[in-house]
């Protein structure tokens, strides 16, 4: 069996024991991450929906359906992603998370990454890339802007000695409801593309 793979498993079960979090008594499952363990690239979005919490899948209602759109385009499939959030039990109906819970969270998410070492991360959404760029300091998110601002830019970052690229993009969600975020994100897309050095769709060599 593949060694990240054990140690994320490892890590699951780390989490189902000692996690003691409100969260996991209003949901259904776990949502951990899915995906390839030696990914080059890391999705973090900001909790699980009611979709996720029943499946103890990330992504796989209609944001992931449209995450896996994006996806096709540069030519990526889920065995080459790796697709996780912050929060990986449900927050009651969708609400945001509380202080509190994303403190009790955030060492498990900083252990995938330190197991995945993922060359870009793609924080998804306005929250997930705020509390990252904040360098997972809740009380320092509103310090940075929003992702109006960051979307598809670049920035380096040092988690806990691995050194990653950052790029930010729109929730996959926002762009169900407001389709020029699509054409924005598959702009944002094309910067993911270079950097790990696939072809935006139809094999197009980019510059
Ligand atoms: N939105 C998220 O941020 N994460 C999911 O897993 C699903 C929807």
């Amino acid at each position: 069996m593949n060694e990240n793979y054990s140690k994320l498993e490892l890590l699951k079960n780390k989490l189902l024991n000692e996690l003691d979090c409100p969260l996991k008594d209003n949901s259904t499952n776990l949502v951990f991450g899915k995906g390839n363990p030696n990914a080059q690239i890391m999705f973090i979005g900001e909790a699980p929906g009611e979709k996720e919490d029943l499946s103890g899948v990330p992504f796989v209602g209609r944001a992931g359906k449209e995450l896996d759109k994006l996806l096709s385009k540069i030519n990526l499939s889920i065995d080459e992603v790796y697709i996780a959030n912050i929060l990986k039990y449900r927050p009651p109906k969708n609400r945001d998370p509380k202080p509190d819970e994303i403190i009790k969270h955030t060492p498990y998410l900083i252990e995938q990454i330190k197991i995945i070492k993922p060359k870009v991360i793609s924080t998804l959404g306005n929250y997930s890339t705020k509390f990252i760029l904040s360098n997972f300091n809740y009380n320092e998110m509103k310090k940075v802007e929003g992702i109006q601002n960051l979307h598809g830019i670049k920035h380096n970052m040092n988690i806990n000695g691995i050194e990653t690229i950052i790029v930010p993009l729109y929730h996959p969600a926002a762009m169900l409801y407001r389709p020029k975020l699509r054409e924005d994100a598959e702009e944002d897309f094309k910067t993911i593309a270079k950097i790990i050095g696939k072809t935006f769709e139809n094999q197009k060599k980019l510059l």
